[in-house]
């Protein structure tokens, strides 16, 4: 069977792809294994949510008595908050699903490899048949990295250890959890299993969570996170699982935590293995499929798209690195850039971030003015959060007069950063972002706010 476009992968990449490619006219197939919607609407981004949806919930009633409401009795049903989390998984993939059959995807529910190139295209195996595409798109996406850490996969097979996958299921709220790994994964499943009732216990590597975000924001997330109860062991690599505990190295000396389980997030690596790339001879380095900026692979008419490519693992980057391989397939001008690509950690509070923090335009010696504002300067934070500690800030280049970073930690800054993520893409100069009108009252003010004490 022949095809414009044969998809391998049915995440956010890979359906979305799907989406515009057959929108525009193409004859497309879809291969994916498992349920479409990838690790992020399946394992990920969607049903973390949903947990921390709860848990927010949880959180707020119990504090009601700051903002005159009493509640009594507050506690997380765990099985509901799973199974809430199905029907949402259910409904969302449920919708791919149609949107692809109604636009006359086919869908190959079967795991497809490369086969090599015959005279319809790029062909690749699945459920024994063969799907020849004039062009292929690759989005095989991601899984958990699994580090040689002794005992590692004997405790995951023993289901004492879990991934991001597992832990979503998981009958019962551990009484005590050890996350390894103090990255976006490890901040948000920490966050809703404390407020669940967990005894949890941050296992880092490094001197700070979060990874890359700015690091004012890393040590007051930590600083809410140890107020609210959860242990933080920083500095300390984790070398050794073992049932019922993990061992880990603390300034030289080997330490225990005990505990029921244990989340095991300490990054992700691209899925190329066993797909056939070798048979075509797609470049890969580090692991990962090699790019360029408008999602081609080194062969004509092969793109990868998503996190298989590495660049930002990320589903919304995903999404725009669809649209951009399908533009470049449709002969339409377009590359992808990675420079204002916002980042939400959706902890509570949240932290949202784009371009430089102050930290990164340090590191390139750009010259730049660093201004932090307390997120008290927003009326209605104040309205809304009894003693909140948040803040914003923002990164101005001064040869330019043009915001090159915003951060920020507060309640809805997950949705308010597409907006910062907007000024500083189109690179607009101070002055013109001071005559935009932000609504009122709105948390996003900050911006405004911190653009005027500039
Ligand atoms: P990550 O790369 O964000 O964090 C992993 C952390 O583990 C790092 O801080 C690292 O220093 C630490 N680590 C590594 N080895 C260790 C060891 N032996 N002992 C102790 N610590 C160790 O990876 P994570 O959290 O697994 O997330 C994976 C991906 O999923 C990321 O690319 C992330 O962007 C994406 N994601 C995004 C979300 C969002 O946008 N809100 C939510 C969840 C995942």
């Amino acid at each position: 069977m022949s095809y414009d476009l044969v998809v391998l992968g049915g995440g956010p990449a890979g359906y979305l792809a799907c989406e515009r490619a057959a929108h525009e006219g193409m004859k497309v197939v879809l291969i994916e294994k498992r349920n479409v919607g990838g690790v992020c609407l399946n394992e990920g981004c969607i049903p973390s949510k949903t947990f921390l949806y709860s848990a927010k919930l949880k959180d707020g009633a119990a504090h009601g008595n700051k903002y005159g409401v009493k509640c009594k009795g507050i506690e997380i049903d765990h099985p509901a908050v799973v199974a809430r989390k199905n029907k949402v998984v259910k409904t969302l993939t449920g919708g791919i699903a149609s949107m692809l059959k109604g636009l006359k995807v086919e869908w190959v529910k079967a795991a497809g490899v490369i086969k090599g190139k015959g005279p319809d295209g790029y062909e690749v195996e699945a459920d024994g048949k063969i799907y020849a595409g004039k062009r292929l798109l690759i989005a095989t996406g991601s899984e958990a990295a699994m580090p040689p850490i002794d005992g590692l996969y004997e405790q995951f097979e023993k289901g004492f250890a879990l991934t991001n996958r597992e832990i979503l299921d998981i009958e019962a709220v551990p009484k005590k959890l050890v996350v390894i790994g103090g990255g976006v994964i490890g901040l948000e499943m920490a966050s809703y299993f404390n407020s669940a009732g967990s005894e949890v216990t941050v296992i880092e590597m490094l001197d700070q969570i979060g990874g890359p975000i700015d690091s004012d924001i890393a040590k007051l997330l930590k600083k809410n996170y140890e107020a609210k109860g959860i242990t933080f062991k920083m500095g300390c690599k984790v070398t050794k699982i073992e049932a019922g505990a993990v061992v880990y190295e603390e300034a030289g000396k080997q330490q225990k935590a005990e505990c029921d389980k244990t989340l095991v997030c300490i990054g992700r690596k691209a899925n190329t293995q066993g797909i056939g790339l070798e048979t075509i001879g797609v470049l890969t380095e580090r692991g990962a499929v090699v790019t360029d900026e408008r999602m081609k692979t080194n062969l004509p008419e092969v793109y990868a798209a998503g996190d298989v490519n590495g660049k930002s693992m990320l589903a919304h980057t995903a999404y725009r690195e669809a649209e951009v391989a399908v533009n470049n397939m449709l002969g339409k001008k377009d590359i992808m850039k990675y420079n204002a690509i916002p980042g939400v950690i959706y902890t509570n509070p949240e932290v949202a971030g784009v371009g430089e923090t102050e930290q990164s335009a340090k590191a390139k010696g750009l010259d730049v003015t660093i201004k932090k504002v307390p997120m008290q300067f927003a009326g209605r934070y104040v309205a809304e959060n009894e003693g909140g500690n948040g803040f914003i800030k923002i990164i101005v280049d001064n040869k330019w007069n043009k915001l090159v970073g915003v951060h920020m930690i507060t309640n809805y800054s997950s949705e308010i950063i597409w907006g910062a993520d907007a000024l500083v893409d189109k690179e607009m100069n101070i002055e013109a972002i001071k005559k935009i009108v932000f609504p009122h009252p709105t948390v996003s003010e900050i911006i405004r706010e911190a653009i005027f004490q500039l």
